[in-house]
C-alpha cells in the first residue's frame, strides 16, 4: 500500500451504503463490499487510502486521536462525543431528527412540559441535557443504549429523548412527539492535524465531494467559522 496512504473511517450500519457510494463517486474505491466484509482495515482499489469499519460511536474518537484521517459520522453521535475534530461539509444523506416523545396516555391526562420531577430516557444524555437545561427545565437523564421507547412503557422514564426517521417506532408503541430537538444528517470530519499535514491529499478530496453535494443538489453546510471549521461539540 502507498507508504501516503490516508486512513478514513466509516460506521457500520444504515450509513454506510452512502458512504462507500460519495466515496466512489470522488475516485476512492473498495475491492470489496464493506457492508459484508468481516475486514476492519481494508485497503481501496489503488492502494491510495485505507477504511476502517468502526461502530459510529467510536468513530469520532478515530479521528481525534488522528488514527484515521477523516470519516463519516452522523451528527447525532459527533455532537454527543464531544471530539474536537474538523467538520467540513454537511453531507446531506442520512436525515432523521431527534425528538422528545412520550407516552399519548399522559398527553391526554394533561402531563407534559412544567410538570414535576421528570425522568427521560435517552442514549443521548448530553444532547438531552443540553435541550432541557436551555429550556430552564430541571430533569433526570436515563441513560439506556437501545430500544429508548420502551422506557416510558414500563414506567422507568417519563419521556424519551431519542431519534426519529420513519416515525414508525413511536406510533407503534403509541408515543407522541412533544418538542424537536434538532435535524441530523452525515457529516464528513477531518482530524485537525492531519488537515494541516496531509492538505494535498485530503483537501482535493474535500473539494471533489463538495462538487458532488452541489452536482446532486444536495444540501451542504459550512461550519460557521470557515470552510474548514471547527465541529460545535462540547469539550472533551
Ligand atoms: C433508532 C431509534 C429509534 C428508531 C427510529 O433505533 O433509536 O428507536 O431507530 O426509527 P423509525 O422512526 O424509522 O421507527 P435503532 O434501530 O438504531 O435501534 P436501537 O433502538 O437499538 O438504538
Amino acid at each position: 500500500m502507498d507508504k501516503s496512504a490516508i486512513t478514513i473511517a466509516l460506521p457500520k450500519g444504515r450509513l454506510l451504503p452512502d458512504c462507500v457510494r460519495i466515496l466512489s463517486d470522488v475516485g476512492i474505491t473498495a475491492p470489496e463490499d464493506l457492508s459484508t466484509t468481516r475486514k476492519l482495515l481494508v485497503p481501496s482499489e489503488d492502494g491510495s487510502a485505507r477504511f476502517l469499519i468502526i461502530r459510529d460511536k467510536d468513530l469520532p474518537t478515530y479521528v481525534d486521536y488522528g488514527a484515521a484521517d477523516m470519516g463519516i459520522v452522523g451528527k447525532d453521535v459527533l455532537m454527543e462525543s464531544g471530539r474536537k475534530v474538523l467538520e467540513p461539509l454537511d453531507l446531506g444523506f442520512g436525515y432523521c431528527r431527534i425528538v422528545v416523545a412520550q407516552p399519548a396516555a399522559t398527553m391526554r391526562s394533561g402531563i407534559g412540559p412544567g410538570w414535576g420531577h421528570v425522568r427521560v430516557a435517552t442514549k443521548y444524555p448530553f444532547i438531552a441535557e443540553q435541550h432541557f437545561a436551555a429550556r430552564g427545565e430541571q430533569i433526570e437523564i436515563i441513560e439506556l443504549y437501545g430500544s429508548i421507547e420502551l422506557a416510558p412503557l414500563v414506567g422507568l422514564a417519563d419521556r424519551i429523548v431519542d431519534l426519529v426517521s420513519t416515525g414508525e417506532t413511536l406510533r407503534q408503541n403509541n408515543l407522541v412527539e412533544t418538542e424537536d430537538v434538532m435535524e441530523v444528517t452525515a457529516r464528513l470530519v477531518v482530524n485537525r492535524a492531519s488537515m494541516k499535514i496531509k492538505a494535498q491529499r485530503l483537501v482535493p478530496i474535500i473539494e471533489a465531494m463538495r462538487e458532488q453535494l452541489q452536482t446532486r443538489g444536495a444540501s451542504f453546510a459550512e461550519a460557521a467559522d470557515g470552510r474548514h471549521g471547527d465541529t460545535e461539540t462540547r469539550e472533551k
